[in-house]
């Protein structure tokens, strides 16, 4: 069940300090490598890259200014600086970030604080890197990861009504409606940039739009739209609930998305089998 791997990911930024073992290097190279092949909602890819071992001054060069304590690996992956491929990166990146905790390893995503330049010589062409993660085994929380995630109310969730609405955006969902609220549990758990959560979805009889709803003034001096990403994490979460669920669907750019200023519609999952409320 997918919704074991979403429950039990947490951003880990303190690892033991301690190499990955050979075995584990192998299995994190065969999840990078599967996952060369995954095609993204809107039909790109992305290329991922493992630095196994990371020696202590590269270790300080990544270090991602203090954040992350005793990482002794890290993975990432380059693509275009795009609307449709920054949501396939998002989409693919928390495929393997949930594949990794099923096996019981640490990660967390950072697109802000990791010094982009140190991994130049991974990009080709026009491809830039918009997120790395650690990977290793988890320690206990340092104080300095305590208070990031007090900082980011990591632990602080919108509420399934605060993010879904039934048939347009003034109309929030009954709370009590269990087939909506086992579906969107799935986001609800999804990570996102500074925990902003901001996915939208309309829910019209057996469809479900997505929406944006940027953040204002968030993240203005990163090179690239770090909340596209969200949107790919939550197409994936969502993907992963339709599975669970055993839900038939299709997902689908519509031609004439209903509007919503200042929302940016996204894309839509088209139900087979009727449900919603
Ligand atoms: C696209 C994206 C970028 C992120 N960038 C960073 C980052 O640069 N530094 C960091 O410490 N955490 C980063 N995070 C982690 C979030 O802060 C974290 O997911 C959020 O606070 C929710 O906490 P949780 O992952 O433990 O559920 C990022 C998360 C996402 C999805």
């Amino acid at each position: 069940m997918f919704i074991e791997q979403i429950e039990q990911r947490l951003s880990v930024r303190t690892y033991q300090n301690r190499p990955l073992n050979h075995e584990d290097q192998i299995k994190i190279n065969q999840i990078l490598n599967q996952n060369k092949n995954c095609i993204g909602p809107f039909g790109s890819s992305i290329h991922p890259f493992f630095v196994a071992e990371n020696t202590d001054k590269e270790q300080e060069k990544i270090g991602t200014y203090g954040f992350i304590k005793n990482a002794p690996s890290f993975f990432g992956a380059t693509t275009k600086n795009s609307k449709n491929e920054l949501i396939d990166f998002g989409y693919i990146f928390e495929k393997v970030i949930l594949e990794l905790t099923q096996h019981n390893f640490g990660t967390v995503w950072l697109g802000g604080t990791f010094h982009r330049s140190q991994f130049s010589h991974y990009i080709s062409n026009d491809l830039f890197i918009p997120a790395i993660s650690p990977v290793g085994y988890e320690d206990n929380k340092s104080i300095t990861e305590k208070m990031i995630r007090i900082a980011a109310k990591s632990d602080r969730r919108k509420k399934i009504s605060e993010f879904v609405f039934v048939n347009h955006f003034f109309n929030t969902y009954l709370e009590n409606d269990l087939n909506l609220n086992k579906i969107f549990r799935y986001v609800q758990l999804a990570p996102s940039a500074s925990n902003k959560q901001p996915w939208r979805f309309l829910v019209e009889g057996n469809q479900i739009h997505l929406y944006l709803e940027r953040t204002p003034k968030y993240a203005e001096k990163l090179p690239f739209d770090i909340q596209y990403l969200d949107m790919g994490i939550a197409i994936y979460h969502l993907e992963c609930s339709m599975k669970d669920l055993k839900t038939k669907y299709e997902i689908k750019v519509l031609n004439n998305p209903y509007t919503h200023h200042p929302l940016e519609y996204i894309i839509s999952f088209v139900l087979h089998e009727g449900f919603i409320s």
